[in-house]
């Protein structure tokens, strides 16, 4: 019996785990982030019977089957290759850790160990949801918040410098290991409401997180073809 899910004839584009930006042949900056959230999600809208695209920077987790996975390394390949998939997309949900700065430069060699104080240039990374959340037609636009304080507050802003529709805010001051385990305890930050959702294991999470994307895209249709 084939089970019809509510994302059927969607396609999803997913992005997770950190990215990675070399210094030199042997060190790099990155975030803490084992990707289990990102998969999650890609897994979930799979199961809903979505076609999905999973962009992943460096994890320790299998690929998960029936995923189209691109695995990149830097924010800027990240970056790439969103916009490569981007416009046949309807939902983009951005679970990475993007590292916010790379090295102004690449060192060919190891970096020697002569100073006391060895002092890094940084640049900014492109801010990969914000650029979705702000095409001419962006696909429903999903970012992820980890806060350690006001983290309704704090999501709620992001809400509106990203441009996105929605931000799931958890908070990471408290459960300690939450971003390497399981278990994940997240709020829904719309433009109207803040919705608590109890703690979950991250594959439900993902389930109830596609459930509620697609009830709210066949709201959207059902109330602009009313009368069309
Ligand atoms: O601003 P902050 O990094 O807390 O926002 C987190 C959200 O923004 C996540 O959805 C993350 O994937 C996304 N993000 C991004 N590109 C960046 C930084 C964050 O897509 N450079």
């Amino acid at each position: 019996k084939q089970h019809i899910g509510v994302l059927n004839g969607l396609t999803v584009l997913v992005t997770a785990g950190p990215t990675w930006e070399a210094l030199d042949p042997v060190r790099s900056l990155t975030n803490h982030s084992s990707g289990k959230m990102g998969y999650a999600i890609a897994k979930a809208a799979v199961q809903e019977g979505a076609a999905v695209k999973l962009v992943s920077g460096p994890t320790n987790l299998t690929p998960p089957k029936g995923i189209d996975v691109q695995p990149v390394t830097t924010a800027l390949e990240m970056l790439a290759a969103v916009e490569d998939s981007v416009s046949s997309a309807h939902i983009f949900i951005g679970v990475a850790a993007v590292t916010d700065y790379r090295p102004e430069l690449y060192e060919q060699q190891k970096i020697k160990k002569n100073s006391s104080v060895l002092k890094l240039n940084l640049i900014r990374n492109p801010d990969i949801l914000a650029n979705v959340a702000n095409r001419a037609m962006p696909p429903f636009t999903v970012g992820f918040a980890a806060e350690t304080e006001n983290v309704i507050d704090n999501a709620k802003a992001k809400l509106s410098t990203k441009g996105c529709d929605w931000i799931i805010a958890n908070d990471v001051s408290m459960i300690s290991g939450v971003l390497s385990g399981d278990e994940n305890t997240v709020h829904l930050i719309t433009e109207t409401e803040s919705e608590d959702w109890p703690t979950l294991s991250k594959t439900e999470v993902g389930e109830r997180l596609a459930k509620r994307i697609a009830l709210n895209l066949s709201d959207e249709l059902g109330s602009s073809s009313v009368g069309s």
